[in-house]
């Protein structure tokens, strides 16, 4: 367990912009951040970093919190690895002994258990075998000693036990490490799953290893040339890029991704300083993979190993691409070539020429690919049109749209017309689909929609009542120009007759009236403990910066923000009018409801009596309303 004291230390140092900013581009925006979400896809940016209350906030999936909930949603992170993250980049010593693997939960210790095995790996680098086998292997490669430490690159040794045998006299629990992927099991028997291979760790982003390659160094008769970690609580393979952790820092500066096929080329192209590169190792392309490249660049290199059997298959994925709105290059190198061997051939320089030279649009070379595959076969060919025009289709911009179908047209010497029909039936469909579902929407009967309507009124002015006490809870203000009065003391007193319909919201007012009681005012802060899970979410949704976040209420009910602070008191006193506004206007709507229910002979006395004290109520409340100068 890590102590509380070197927890709290670990918080105070930490700095969410710095934090976030390793994992996103920020841009200052007011007093906040914001950036494109990394959670999603978007084309506007909804993810706010705010330093003074040490936040983010993502507008379009609702997730929220501290540095370290960011950790664990960005990088899925345990809470224990997120503390060690921030531990390690804010210089405070964290006492982390093995012995705490066993308390740890089930990531956590699958983690510990890879990195020590990893640490065994590199370790027999310089055993007797390590050096005549796998050393001596990477020399004549021309694998730097830089890349070896960088990369962490070791050896399994030529024996069936080695690991196993190190990592149970070091009290690792035998299912554990079998979870981790690391031995196989044959009659009862436990084996290493790696032998007499060379390994290259898979990290994730923060820098742990939570899988291996394994490439074979004799060539074998029977044997695959790589053996992988299969897949495990930690490792999903299709969310993974081999050298994103070395590369991410420099995908950002340079505003460019390079995707390889091969550990080998990831390693080959930074050694001579192409530092960029990121390997999808051997499969194609998943949409998870391009997310996560997305989130440091949105332009990607492809570049291909020269053999078309593995371009025609990485092409599946492509249309992902497309339709992710990122800009793509293609690069397929000479046949026999791949970037690892061609780079060693030619050297930096003349490298990136070729690429330069070479690199074309998704579309271009989809249209070259396939008119060379199937040129003369007529049925092929119009399915390739068909694919083609799929394709483009996919693309977001219109202007895009067009450019490709033009220069489609040309190489396919089909008219642009032709094209463009077919592409209009493929976009009437998707919107089809669209519009289906809207008029779903309004066959609801006009009385739901009525309700609901009053519904989210009330929801907003309660939203917005609790918005000012998590926001200014603790400030004070001017009552009727006499004393300075607690805005937590008038706050509580103006709502104490309003039962507020949302759970949470009332959850979060308990807290602060039960803290007040105990002459204690709380912020926002005091709720990002773990006993606040339930509700921690709507506080710091609602301590986000309305003017950011509330266009769409805004516009709504037109509600005008510029000066809210100035004009604390009044703005507060008239959300909660307006909440009792709507409230009132709620009773009286279901009280009518009584009314036309019971036959017109015998009206219900009660419920008209209580339509008329609602009534008057409500025309009191109108006349306060039309007394504040609009806020
Ligand atoms: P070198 O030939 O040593 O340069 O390795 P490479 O990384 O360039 O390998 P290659 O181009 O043959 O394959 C590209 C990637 O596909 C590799 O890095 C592996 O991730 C994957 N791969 C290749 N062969 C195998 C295999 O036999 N089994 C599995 N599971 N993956 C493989
Ligand atoms: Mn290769």
């Amino acid at each position: 367990m890590i102590e509380e004291s070197v927890i709290q230390e670990i918080k105070d140092r930490s700095d969410i912009v710095e934090v976030v900013g390793d994992f996103v581009s920020l841009k200052k925006s007011g007093s906040n951040y914001k950036a494109l979400s990394p959670f999603t896809d978007e084309k506007t940016p909804s993810f706010f970093v705010s330093p003074s209350k040490q936040i983010f906030k993502c507008f379009s999936t609702g997730k929220g919190g501290d540095a370290i909930e960011f950790l664990r949603e960005v990088d899925s992170m345990t809470y224990i690895e997120a503390i060690k993250f921030l531990g390690e980049k804010y210089g405070v010593e964290i006492n982390d002994s093995e012995q705490d693997y066993n308390t740890n939960n089930e990531k956590e210790s699958l983690m510990i258990i890879l990195n020590k095995s990893k640490d065994f790996y590199k370790d027999n680098l310089n055993s007797d075998e390590g050096k005549s086998i796998a050393l001596s292997y990477l020399e004549h490669r021309n694998v730097s000693r830089d890349m070896i430490e960088k990369f962490e690159i070791g050896y399994s040794l030529d024996q069936w036990n080695s690991l196993l045998d190190y990592l149970s006299k070091n009290q690792f629990n035998e299912d554990q490490i079998q979870k981790a992927g690391l031995i196989l099991e044959k009659n009862d028997k436990k084996y290493d799953r790696f032998r007499n291979r060379l390994i290259f760790p898979i990290h994730n982003i923060s820098g742990k290893v939570i899988a291996f390659g394994a490439r074979i160094i004799s060539e074998k008769k029977n044997q695959p040339k790589y053996v992988n970690s299969p897949e495990t609580p930690l490792y999903v393979k299709s969310n993974v890029l081999y050298g994103l952790y070395q590369a991410k820092n420099i995908i950002r500066k340079s505003d460019n991704c390079i995707l390889v096929e091969g550990y080998t080329d990831v390693i080959s192209l930074f050694q001579i300083g192409i530092e960029n590169v990121v390997s999808s190792s051997g499969t194609s392309l998943t949409i998870n993979q391009i997310k996560l490249i997305s989130r440091y660049t949105k332009n990607i290199t492809i570049l291909f190993d020269g053999d078309k059997a593995g371009i025609n298959a990485s092409l599946r994925g492509m249309d992902l691409i497309l339709e992710n709105d990122l800009n793509v290059k293609i690069v397929s190198f000479p046949e026999g070539e791949d970037p690892d061997s061609y780079s060693k051939a030619v050297g930096k320089d003349k490298f990136l020429d070729y690429v330069k030279s070479k690199e074309t649009n998704l579309i271009t070379f989809k249209v070259d690919l396939l008119n060379s595959t199937y040129k003369d076969d007529p049925v092929k060919k119009s399915e390739m049109i068909f694919d083609i025009v799929k394709s483009i289709s996919k693309i977001p911009n219109s202007i895009k749209r067009s450019v490709f179908i033009k220069e489609a047209s040309n190489s396919l010497d089909i008219s642009e017309q032709a094209l463009i029909t077919e592409m209009n039936k493929l976009l009437m469909n998707s919107e089809n689909k669209f519009t289906q579902s809207k008029n779903y929407i309004n066959i609801e009967k006009e009385e739901t929609a009525k309700k609901k309507e009053i519904n989210s009124a009330i929801n907003f002015y309660e939203r917005e009542c609790v918005r000012m006490l998590v926001n200014y809870g603790t400030s004070d203000f001017e009552v009727l120009g006499l004393d300075r009065k607690s805005f937590i003391e008038y706050f509580l007193n103006e709502i104490e007759d309003i039962e507020f319909e949302n759970k949470n919201y009332l959850k979060i007012i308990e807290v602060f009236k039960n803290e007040f009681k105990s002459n204690r005012v709380i912020d926002i802060n005091y709720f990002l403990d773990d006993k606040y899970n339930d509700i921690k979410e709507d506080v710091i949704d609602l301590s986000a910066n309305k003017y950011e976040i509330s266009k769409q209420w805004k516009d709504k009910f037109n509600i005008h923000v510029s000066d809210e602070i100035d004009s604390l008191k009044k703005t507060t006193y008239t959300n909660i009018l307006r909440l009792k506004f709507r409230l009132i206007r709620k009773m009286i709507k279901d009280n009518l409801k009584n009314l036309s229910k019971s036959d017109m002979i015998n009206i219900d006395k009660e419920t008209l009596e209580l339509h008329n004290k609602l009534k008057s109520a409500e025309m009191e409340i109108a006349k306060q309303l039309g007394n504040v100068t609009t806020v």
